[in-house]
């Protein structure tokens, strides 16, 4: 038996496999499941009465906008629709160079290539039948600091970088500061 060696060593080779794949599987049947799972239904599941969970902004990073946290095997409280602030009064910029937010609604408001709605209230030549804040300077402005006659096309499609805002609530928490918050949290210098 010439094989005899060879049949040992592929037996021992065998049994070392299977005891490290065992070892695996023991080890993985340990592990506790994902946390977020457990704590998302614990937290946010809606007690009778209690506003439904969508309402408040969820605990840590959790972001789970097609469920909210509710198992799948409940059906949760639908959240109504957010609304679309219209009081018309403008909203303090975070930064100088922010697009402002657009403080009424912008239902229907038609913006291609034939037509631009938003240019019929902003534009210069507009802006004083309408009462409505003139576009700036830079929305004549090419991309070499070049004014045109009529808004850039870079500014054409308004909706860009300016949008509505509206009453729901904040799907994340947000600490930012602007920065004069930030310069009066600084120790006092003097100036030179
Ligand atoms: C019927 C006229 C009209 C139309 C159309 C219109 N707006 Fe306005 N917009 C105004 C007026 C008036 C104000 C001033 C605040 C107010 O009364 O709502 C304003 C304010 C704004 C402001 C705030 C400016 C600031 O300094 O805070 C932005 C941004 C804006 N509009 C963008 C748009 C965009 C984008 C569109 C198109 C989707 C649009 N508007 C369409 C009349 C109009
Ligand atoms: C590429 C981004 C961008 C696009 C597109 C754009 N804007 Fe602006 N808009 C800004 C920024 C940034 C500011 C604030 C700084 C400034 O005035 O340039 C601003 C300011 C404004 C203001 C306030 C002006 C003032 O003097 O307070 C109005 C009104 C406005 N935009 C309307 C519009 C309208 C209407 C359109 C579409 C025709 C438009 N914007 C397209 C970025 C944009």
């Amino acid at each position: 038996m010439r094989d005899k060696p060879l049949i040992a060593i592929g037996l021992l080779v065998l049994i070392v496999v299977a005891a490290v794949a065992f070892m695996a599987g023991r080890k993985a049947a340990n592990t506790p499941p994902p946390v977020t799972a457990t704590a998302a239904t614990s937290a946010n599941l809606p007690s009778p009465g209690a506003k439904p969970a969508a309402e408040e902004a969820p605990q840590g990073n959790q972001i789970d906008a097609m469920r909210r946290g509710i198992p799948v095997n409940q059906e949760g409280a639908v959240p109504s629709l957010a609304h679309v602030e219209n009081a018309d009064i403008k909203r303090n910029r975070a930064y100088p160079m922010q697009p402002p937010t657009i403080p009424h609604s912008i239902d229907n408001y038609q913006v291609d290539k034939n037509s631009n709605r938003c240019l019929l209230c902003h534009a210069r030549a507009n802006a004083d039948k309408f009462q409505a804040p003139p576009v700036s300077v830079t929305h004549y402005m090419d991309r070499d600091d070049q004014f045109l006659a009529t808004i850039s096309p870079r500014r054409y499609f308004c909706n860009q970088c300016h949008v509505v805002q509206t009453d729901a609530k904040p799907l994340v928490a947000n600490n930012f500061k602007d920065i004069d918050t930030i310069l009066s949290e600084q120790p006092e210098h003097k100036a030179n």
